[in-house]
Formats: C-alpha cells, sequence, structure tokens
C-alpha cells in the first residue's frame, strides 16, 4: 500500500477527494470490529480501532511509531488544583477551519489537563480529515464523525423552539443539541465500559481557537460556568465547563425539551433554551471571561447595530469569551470600538470590551488577502506549523516543528489501551 502521506499529498486542494480517500484507507488499513451504533436517529457502522495499532493514521502526521503509552498516572503538577479528578472534554461540531483552532485546543486545553480524555463528536463532511491533527492530544477516548441526517421535528420541539436568528432554522437547533448530547452519550457509555464516572466535563467547540490555556479556576463545583457576553437573550452556550451534575443538565439539550414544554415555555433560541434548562432543574450557573473566539466564515454587516453581531480581530488582546472573530487587520480598535460596542443590545450579541480587550473587522465580504500572514502572527510559530501542515500537507517543513512542541508541553506521557473509535459511513 502506498505511504499515506504520499496519498495526502496527491490532494492538497481536493479536500472532499481526499477526505474519502482517508475514509476509505481507515476502512481498509485496520482490523475492526463492527457493532451497534449508539445513535438514535442514524444507523451506522462503528469501526473501532485499538489506538496503538492505528498508526497508519498516526503516521501521516508523525513519522515515528508511537510505544504502547504507560498506564493512567494521577497527575502530579504542584500548581493545578485538579489534580486527580477525572476530566472528559467534549468537542463538538464541524472542522471547517480546524487547522486554525486545533492546535490552540490541543496546547491550551488538552495538554493543560493531560490526564483529560478526550470525546469528539462530528459531523462528516469535506474538512473532516483535518480533525487528524487531534493525533497530537495525549488522550483520545472516544471519536464519533458521523454523517448528518435530517432529526425528525416533535411538537413539543417546535413549540419550545424558534426558528428565528438560526441559519438553519429548527432542524439546525437540533443538529446542534444533537452533536452536544451526542457527546454526553459517549462518555456515559464511555463511563459505564469503565465504571467509573468523570468529575469534571470541559465542553468546547471544534471551531474555537484558544489564546491562552483555560484556567483551573474556572472548575467551580456545584456551578456551571459559561463566558459573559453573546448571550442572544439567554446564556452563551459556546463553552461550559463544571461538575458532573451539572454537566449533565447542561449537555441534554435535546432531551430536556419535552420538561421545558412542560413548563409552558415557547419560541426559545439556542441561548434561551440553555438557560431555561439550567435554571429549570435547579442548576446555579456563573460566568468567568473565558480566552478564546468562534472562528467564523460568516459575513456580518459593519458597524453592527442593536442586534448585529461584532466580530473581533483574532489579534484582540481578549479575553474574548467566545465572541465571534476571524484574522483581519482591525478596522476598529481603541477610542472607535466603545461607540460601536454601545450601539449593541446588552443581551444579544454584546460582548465584554472595556480596557481594550476588543478589536473589530469589518467583516462584510470575505477573509481578507492575507489572512494567512494575519493569523501566523497571532498564533506563532508552532501554531502556523499546524495550519500550513495542514494545508500542504508539507510533511517535511513542519514535522520538526512538532516534535518541538512535544517537547516543550512535556512528555506525552498519558495512558494507553484507549480506543479510538471512529463511526464511519460509506460515501453516497
Ligand atoms: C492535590 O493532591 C494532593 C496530594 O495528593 C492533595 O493533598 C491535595 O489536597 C490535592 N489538591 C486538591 C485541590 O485536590
Ligand atoms: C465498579 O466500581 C465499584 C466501586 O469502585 C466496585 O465496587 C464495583 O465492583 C465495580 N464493578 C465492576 C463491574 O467492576
Ligand atoms: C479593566 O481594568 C481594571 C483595572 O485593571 C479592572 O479593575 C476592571 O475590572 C477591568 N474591567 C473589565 C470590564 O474587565
Amino acid at each position: 500500500m502506498k505511504n499515506p502521506a504520499k496519498i495526502l499529498t496527491q490532494f492538497p486542494k481536493r479536500a472532499l477527494d481526499l477526505n474519502w480517500r482517508l475514509l476509505l484507507f481507515i476502512l481498509v488499513s485496520v482490523t475492526f470490529l463492527t457493532y451497534v451504533s449508539l445513535s438514535s436517529t442514524t444507523t451506522t457502522t462503528t469501526v473501532l480501532i485499538p489506538f496503538p495499532s492505528f498508526s497508519p493514521l498516526k503516521s501521516i502526521f508523525r513519522r515515528r511509531a508511537v510505544p504502547n503509552r504507560p498506564p493512567l498516572r494521577v497527575q502530579t503538577r504542584p500548581l493545578n488544583p485538579l489534580n486527580g479528578s477525572r476530566i472528559a472534554v467534549c468537542l463538538v461540531g464541524g472542522a471547517r477551519r480546524f487547522e486554525l483552532t486545533g492546535p490552540s485546543i490541543v496546547e491550551r486545553i488538552l495538554r493543560v489537563y493531560p490526564n483529560s480524555d478526550l470525546f469528539l463528536h462530528s459531523p462528516l463532511d469535506s474538512n473532516a480529515y483535518k480533525l487528524l491533527l487531534l493525533n497530537d492530544a495525549p488522550r483520545i477516548a472516544a471519536v464519533k464523525i458521523f454523517k448528518p441526517r435530517p432529526i425528525p421535528e416533535t411538537e413539543s420541539e417546535l413549540r419550545v423552539l424558534t426558528a428565528r436568528n438560526s441559519p438553519n432554522g429548527i432542524q439546525g437547533l437540533l443538529q446542534y443539541f444533537h452533536l452536544v448530547e451526542g457527546c454526553l452519550t459517549m462518555i456515559k457509555s464511555y463511563q459505564e465500559k469503565n465504571n467509573f464516572t468523570y468529575d469534571w466535563i470541559i465542553r468546547t467547540r471544534v471551531d474555537g481557537y484558544w489564546s491562552d490555556p483555560l484556567g483551573p479556576e474556572n472548575f467551580i463545583p456545584g456551578k456551571y460556568l459559561v463566558p459573559p457576553g453573546s448571550s442572544y437573550g439567554g446564556l452563551n452556550d459556546r463553552f461550559g465547563v463544571g461538575d458532573y451534575h451539572t454537566s449533565v443538565v447542561a449537555l441534554s439539550r435535546l432531551s430536556l425539551i419535552p420538561q421545558l414544554d412542560g413548563s409552558g415555555l415557547t419560541q426559545l433560541n439556542s441561548e434561551a433554551a440553555f438557560k431555561a434548562q439550567l435554571t429549570t432543574q435547579k442548576v446555579h450557573f456563573t460566568t468567568r471571561p473565558l480566552p478564546f473566539c468562534i472562528v467564523t466564515d460568516r459575513k456580518y454587516e459593519f458597524p453592527p447595530i442593536r442586534f448585529g453581531v461584532p466580530v473581533a480581530a483574532m489579534s484582540s488582546p481578549g479575553p474574548l469569551s467566545g465572541a465571534k472573530c476571524r484574522p483581519c487587520k482591525p478596522i476598529c480598535s481603541g477610542s472607535c470600538v466603545g461607540p460601536v460596542m454601545n450601539g449593541l443590545y446588552k443581551g444579544w450579541s454584546w460582548t465584554n470590551w472595556a480596557n481594550n480587550t476588543l478589536e473589530l473587522c469589518d467583516a462584510h465580504s470575505e477573509w481578507e488577502n492575507g489572512w494567512e500572514e494575519l493569523f501566523d502572527e497571532v498564533a506563532g510559530e508552532k501554531l502556523a506549523c499546524a495550519r500550513k501542515k495542514v494545508w500542504a500537507l508539507n510533511m517535511d517543513r513542519c514535522v520538526d516543528g512538532f516534535e518541538k512542541m512535544k517537547e516543550t508541553s512535556g512528555p506525552l506521557d498519558g495512558p494507553n489501551p484507549i480506543k479510538f473509535a471512529v463511526w464511519a459511513f460509506k460515501p453516497r
């Protein structure tokens, strides 16, 4: 068989092709066992791949074979108050710009809590191959990449939810809720299989760019923590962390809808439904500024007015607390920002801007020429290298940088027999 790196480099621009080739490659190159999927909305083939034998895939990004990992070791870093806690990281969403966001998630969440287990729930599309960047994650518990299908809309969902301001209507909301709750399902089944319960669940998005590490001060027993701002009439739902109990409520986005219906709630958007979920279940929540933004390709009018959406420059000092962002030369910074942000409705797209944390892009059209260099400047050499690696799949130039990144981030002495499960689908 051909070297996978070769296969990839032959089709650098044809992502869709690449994706299918890759999946086919996965399917044919490993021994797998099939079992019935957990997903209720899809019929799936499940491919369960023991991680250590997954080297064909790993070798795409890592040339050296990875030795069997030693058994789980309790973390002993003195400064981390979470020592000994079991943490699940739930990563959901499409991989559209994962070459920009993925390495930041690996470095600023997963490596900060190297004993945490990663659960990935993502739709299969032409960008799914970028998720291979997660091979640099310290521990991967389960990966589910599924082919999106329409989700039947129940009467109670049609009553409780509103299609307004949702690009794909109620169906779009349900798809998003399914992504989130499906991750919880994966966590629960992993817990059952291994007879333990996580202490904490970090829920984050594939399209989140983390400019700084997620700090341990964000883990507050008995409270669900979300970022401030971007609350759209409810609660910012772009990130959350909580103990197991609060997280189960926060992530049960589909299954709690009948209860919202029972409480007489109607016409909720995602954020309002999220807030109602917590309040009706009597889960306390709190907000703290968090150093990430949601990288978006969508276009927004500039300047944003009232219910408009501000788009932050990725070079903003931050923390951006999950505001939308893109790489740009800011059109508005310093004293320009206040008047624009004060024109926004505070309970909607507004986000903290005081102390020059925010610089704004004019996002009314495509990403500007030269955005790649703007990103690289903000992200630094290591992350810029990952971007280039995914794009050009230019192994030789970037592998060195990646090896270095591993050395400086501490040893990869996680655990062992983590199962790497890919829920794969045949192409149409
Ligand atoms: C961290 O670990 C040490 C030693 O096991 C323990 O004494 C301490 O209480 C732990 N800290 C926290 C916040 O759990
Ligand atoms: C699961 O863990 C509990 C407590 O740690 C233990 O008592 C029980 O025997 C375990 N069950 C199985 C099936 O291993
Ligand atoms: C701005 O900075 C000051 C001084 O450091 C601080 O007290 C204040 O809370 C900050 N404001 C915001 C909104 O972050």
